[in-house]
Formats: C-alpha cells, structure tokens, sequence
C-alpha cells in the first residue's frame, strides 16, 4: 500500500487537480462546503479539492480498504491544509448511500468496479450531491466509463460544467477516438528510483467529467489535443458547443489570438477567458 502512495497518488493528485481547475472555472462563484470521495484510497483527491479551493471543509474519504484509509490518515496528518478528514471503511455497491454533500469526487475508481455497481455509484452519487466529479485513465476504456456516467448525471438533472462546453451527447463517435488530457507528474527521486527512470517528470492521461446542478458557464470551446505549433501558426483541435469537433489554424495575422494560441495548452477554454 505505502507502494502504491509512492507510485500512483502523485499522479492521481494531478489528475484530479486538473480537472478540478477546469471544473472551478466554469463555476467561479462556486465553493464546495463539503467533499465525500468515494474510493477515495489514500485521499489524493481530498489533496487536490484542497488545493483548488481555499478553506476548510468538512471531508469524507470512503472506501473498503482499512490500509488504504489508514496510510491515508498519516500522510494528511502532515498537511493541515486538508483539516478534519474523517476515513471511513464503505463497500461500493447496490447498498451505497451517501451522506448530502456539495461535492462527490470519484477517482479512478469506475474501472475496479462491476457495471452494476458503476451504476449504483453515480446514482448514489447524483442523489447526494450538488457537483460530481468522475476522473479515470484516458484510455478509451477508461473515457467509455465517464461517457457513461455523465449520461447518468444528465438523466439525473445534472448538467456538465468541463470538460464539455455542452451537456448534449458527445461529438465522438464511440470506438472512433476518446477524450481525454494530460497532467503532468514530477517525480521525486523516490519515485524515479521505483519507476527506474530518470526523467524528472511523467504525464498522467487522464479523461473526466465534472457535472452540477449548480449555475455553470462552461467554457465556450475546449483544447482536445495537444496543440501543434507551426512556423507562424498554431494548430487547435476543438471540441465546441454545436456540438462539434473541428481543427482551427490560427495565424499571426490573428495578433493577440496567435500569442494566446502559442501559449494554450491541450486542455485549456478556447478562447482564453480574457479573449472570450
Ligand atoms: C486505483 S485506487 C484510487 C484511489 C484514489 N481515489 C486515487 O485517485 O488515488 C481505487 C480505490 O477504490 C477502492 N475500491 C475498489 N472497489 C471498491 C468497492 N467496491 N468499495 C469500496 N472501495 C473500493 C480501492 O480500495 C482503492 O482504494
């Protein structure tokens, strides 16, 4: 389990700090009071939800795993950021009902689950909370999985807040292609020994949906690739509201748009907030 903390929680951290950013974004008058994460393991997502909002919350951190939840409880005892975090052994399935919360995050965690007790876990979800966020591996297993449970979200009156700049059906045509980002990882040297390499960062793919009832203003488009910059231009893959994906080139004759597109990055609102 201490392994495991070494070798994955960096990188889930980041993952679901990313898409917490764009999640916060889109909701910018908005601050979870209270977070229930469920399979939450050793809390990378109580880290992340912490970092991207300031203040103290009442936290949640539900899973089956009492190692998990305990080697969980020493490492937050070194951040006073996170405040009182209460680690509870909860099995995920038919029986799962959560306590009324504003956030329900949920990070990697669809993919070790049974279809029925996927299902179970975004109803319950959807049923106590005020915002869901779902993070799991961008692999097109892993976006297939968030694809579903953001139709559930949506049945259930949620509507998506990021990635989507909208909450109708998804443009990709399943089995074509998966959304997903990427959060880059810097390795401490713990980290580089265990995983044997020497880069001094990894990038963690991931795919996400953070949805809410709450008033949202997603973003306008969004950076579904990494962009590809030429000699005097820059090439964006887009995902907008129609809804469509759609590949832009932006010139230097744009002035200000050109600078703003060598800066973006696969991930970020298009056009940026202060251009929008
Ligand atoms: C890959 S870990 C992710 C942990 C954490 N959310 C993160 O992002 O780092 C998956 C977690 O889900 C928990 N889990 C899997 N199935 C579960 C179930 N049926 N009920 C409760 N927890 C479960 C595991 O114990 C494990 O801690």
């Amino acid at each position: 389990m201490a392994a495991y903390a070494a070798y994955r929680m960096p990188a889930t951290f980041e993952a679901v700090r990313s898409a917490l950013e764009a999640f916060a974004d889109a909701v910018p008058g908005w601050t979870p009071g209270s977070h229930v994460d469920v399979g939450g393991g050793t809390g990378a997502a109580a880290w992340a939800v912490s970092a991207t909002w300031d203040g103290e919350r009442p936290v949640t951190v539900l899973d089956w795993a009492e190692p998990a939840l305990a080697l969980g409880r020493e490492l937050a005892a070194a951040n006073p950021a996170l405040g009182a975090v209460r680690w509870h052994r909860s099995r995920i399935g038919a029986e799962l009902t959560l306590d009324d919360t504003d956030l329900v995050t949920v990070s990697y965690v669809l993919n070790e689950l049974t279809a029925l007790d996927r299902a179970a876990l975004v109803d319950a979800a959807a049923r106590a909370a005020r915002s869901v966020v779902i993070v799991e591996p961008g692999t097109p297993d892993g976006y297939a999985r968030v694809i579903e449970a953001r139709d559930r979200l949506i049945s259930a009156g949620f509507h998506v807040a990021a990635p989507c700049p909208h909450s109708a059906a998804c443009p990709i045509a399943p089995g074509t292609d998966w959304c997903h980002f990427s959060a880059r990882v810097s390795r401490s040297s713990l980290h580089r020994q265990v995983k044997g390499g020497s880069l001094a960062y990894e990038d963690e793919k991931f795919s996400y949906v953070a949805a809410t009832r709450v008033p949202a203003a997603p973003a306008p488009a969004r950076i579904v690739r990494r962009p590809q910059i030429r000699k005097g231009q820059v090439l964006l893959d887009l995902c907008e509201t129609e809804p469509s994906l759609r590949r832009t080139t932006v010139t230097k004759r744009h002035g200000d748009l050109y600078r703003a597109a060598r800066d973006t990055d696969w991930g970020d609102p298009w056009p940026p907030a202060a251009d929008a």
